[in-house]
């Protein structure tokens, strides 16, 4: 007699499937075959980046649908974090946990929740060949020898999507110098000839005071630009920038690394979850003593508003959204701020923190603190790699960790490659409406530090 209540054998598995080929089916009938039910995990855009996969082409959702519309997979759903692939096993009371060869050993620790099964992988096809072999490779222009140049150089590396061609800067000698040493093909000290070159888009990386005019020609010239922040140092300069970059149909991103972060955006997803309730209050600082690290003192000169404001601004404008009202408080010496405070009040009376500091060194750590519990984030926060769920009982408390390769510039440089090569105007993870409330901040802070006399604001 058929015993109708014998449980089914429930299979999962999980990947990328990004540009669905022949090795993703082939692995998915083999893992549908080794029992009754398959299960499979779609891994979601933040996940994949925190594991080092970058410039995936599709989102999760068209992922998700290619999955379903295969027709023999019984469930789909999203691999988010980390500790996933063991929760889906008590979850689903799954029997096997199947996945391609290549991944050999890589989940023996998975036997201890279920059986590990390792497929044959289909040779001869991956998602990466076929994204290099489909999307076009974009030339990058850079434009000015920055303070962070030669670091985004060695990062663009390892973003295969983008390749660095020429270089601009005013000074001659600068550009035969560093030519010599770099992986660009022509150097220019010319900007208009630059633009000429053959570049689909370029890195602006010139002084403050340059930017606006830099940005705005590229995007004239139809170039996709990655900036360094502020924008501007104009309001109006700055919504004429992003009208630029619509009308000519080009993406214009503000290089703040951390926003494209893995550990950043991971901890922007699981806030949402409502873990440490109604968020009230969000601080963050920022302090780099850079006269110690050999900075120019032009460069100081600039301010730590200017340098370095976006960062703790970042973090409190993707939590807390664009705030009502701002009050500064900076220290100053010679003219120019070397400390500034700006605490800021959002929606429902939410309080944002923001230390800088060039002349003073604190402790460079951020806090964003809920009803039920606080989010502790240690320093550097702003090269964000764990942080850390905090409550009344510290035996609740838990902590994530996602590393980051590399300077982590390349999930920033990869976003920006990805965007483009999918013809996409602008990041969710750093939208037009966030970069214009960061570089705001600091456009009030300058207008405002011009009216009144020194060290009062
Ligand atoms: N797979 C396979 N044969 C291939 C490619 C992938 O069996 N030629 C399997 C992998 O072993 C894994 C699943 O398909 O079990 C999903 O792999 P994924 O990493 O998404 O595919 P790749 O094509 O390997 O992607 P990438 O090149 O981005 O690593």
């Amino acid at each position: 007699m058929k015993d109708n209540n014998k449980k089914k054998k429930v299979v999962i598995t999980y990947g990328t499937y990004d540009m669905l080929h022949i090795g993703h089916i082939n692995v998915l009938k083999r893992s549908k075959a080794l029992g009754d039910y398959l299960i499979v995990g779609v891994t979601s855009e933040d996940f994949d980046r925190s594991r080092g996969k970058l410039g995936v082409f599709q989102n999760t959702a068209k992922r998700v649908k290619a999955i379903e519309k295969l027709g023999f997979v019984d469930k789909v759903i999203v691999e988010r974090h980390q500790d996933q692939k063991a929760e889906d096993m008590v979850e689903y009371d799954v029997d096997i946990f199947a996945i391609g060869d290549d991944w050999v050993g890589k989940f023996d620790y998975l036997n201890e929740f279920t059986h590990v099964e390792y497929l044959p992988r289909t040779k001869g096809i991956s998602s990466t060949e076929l994204r290099e072999e489909r999307l076009e490779t974009i030339n990058l222009g850079i434009i000015g020898m920055g303070r962070d140049t030669e670091r985004f150089i060695d990062e663009v590396k390892h973003v295969p999507a983008i390749q660095p061609t020429s270089l601009y800067d005013n000074d001659k000698k600068k550009v035969d110098k560093f030519i010599k040493t770099a992986p660009f093909k022509y150097g220019y000290d010319d900007f208009d000839t630059f633009l000429d070159s053959s570049i689909d888009a370029v890195f602006v990386d010139s002084s403050v005071d340059r930017h606006y005019n830099h940005i705005s020609k590229a995007l004239k010239a139809g170039k996709h630009v990655l900036a360094e922040n502020p924008l501007a140092l104009d309001k109006e300069e700055v919504a004429d920038l992003q009208a630029l970059a619509k009308k000519h149909k080009c993406l214009l991103l503000s290089a703040l690394k951390t926003a494209f972060l893995p550990a950043f955006c991971q901890l922007l997803i699981q806030l949402q979850d409502g873990v440490i309730g109604d968020i009230k209050e969000v601080r963050a600082t920022f302090t780099s003593l850079y006269k110690e690290k050999k900075y120019t003192e032009q460069f100081l000169k600039q301010g730590a508003t200017n340098t370095m404001l976006s960062y703790p601004s970042l973090l409190i404008t993707k939590v807390l959204g664009p705030r009502d009202s701002v009050t500064f408080f900076d220290q100053r010496h010679y003219g120019y701020d070397f400390s500034n405070r700006a605490i800021t009040i959002h929606k429902d009376q939410t309080i944002g923190l923001a230390t800088v500091a060039t002349g003073m060194k604190s402790e460079g750590d951020a806090v964003i603190s809920g009803t039920k519990g606080y989010v502790y984030i240690p320093a550097p926060w702003w090269l964000t790699k764990s942080f850390e769920f905090r409550f009344e009982d510290p035996n609740k408390s838990f902590t994530y960790n996602y590393e980051y390769e590399g300077n982590g510039l390349r999930y920033m440089i990869s976003e920006f490659a990805s965007l483009i090569q999918r013809g996409k105007k602008k990041s969710e993870r750093l939208t037009p409406s966030d970069m214009r409330e960061i570089n705001d901040l600091i456009v009030e802070y300058n207008e405002q530090a011009d009216r009144y006399p020194q060290g009062t604001v």
